[in-house]
């Protein structure tokens, strides 16, 4: 008999709405904080970054350029929070400021890897954007210094975020149960 994958409707967390409102609050704290930048580099990490980084970028009024990493973790007890680079950004950062956008801290391997990186490539500045803080699970520290919302520890999809890939593409931050 085959062992059908169960994908079941989740347990609305945060809202569209409430997405909406708080990236419009995250937005203008940038367009403050960064007013007086010669631009702005946004990197953010594939795939789950995506959905976030684009509502947020639409809505700063700096100048942005916008570049992507992918990276992939090894879990096992050999290397436990050994993450690999598997795309590369291409832009120069080298005395630019650069802010990393991304969709969760959870454990803070890939964004600790990441931005120990950008600062050894020699940017002026180096700051963290994160949608969701899973403080409960954190393994290294990570200061966030833009939060959209802490969550408990929970299974979370939407907005960016999957389970098997799925759910990414929901305007809401949802749990899944079990
Ligand atoms: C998720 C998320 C972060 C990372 C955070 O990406 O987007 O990049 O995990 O986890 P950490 O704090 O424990 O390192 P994932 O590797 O699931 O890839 P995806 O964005 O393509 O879903």
């Amino acid at each position: 008999m085959s062992q059908e994958k169960v994908f079941p409707e989740p347990t609305v967390l945060i809202s569209s709405e409430k997405i909406d409102r708080r990236i419009d609050e995250l937005a203008a704290q940038l367009d403050r904080d960064y007013a007086d930048t010669d631009g702005l580099v946004c990197v953010g990490v594939l795939k789950g970054s995506v959905f976030f980084l684009v509502d947020l970028l639409q809505r700063v009024t700096v100048p942005v350029e916008i570049d992507f990493f992918q990276t992939s973790s090894y879990g096992g007890t050999t290397s436990p929070g050994e993450v690999r680079i598997r795309k590369d950004i291409e832009v120069s950062i080298r005395g630019r400021d650069v802010l990393l956008v991304e969709d969760i801290v959870d454990t803070g391997y890939t964004l600790r890897t990441i931005l120990d990186l950008l600062r050894f490539r020699g940017a002026r500045s180096v700051r963290l954007c994160a949608l969701l803080d899973k403080a409960a699970t954190r393994e290294v520290v990570v200061p966030i210094d833009y939060c959209g919302f802490q969550i408990d520890n929970v299974f979370v999809v939407g907005y960016g975020l999957d389970y098997d890939e799925r759910y990414r593409n929901l305007t809401y931050i949802g749990v899944l149960e079990g």
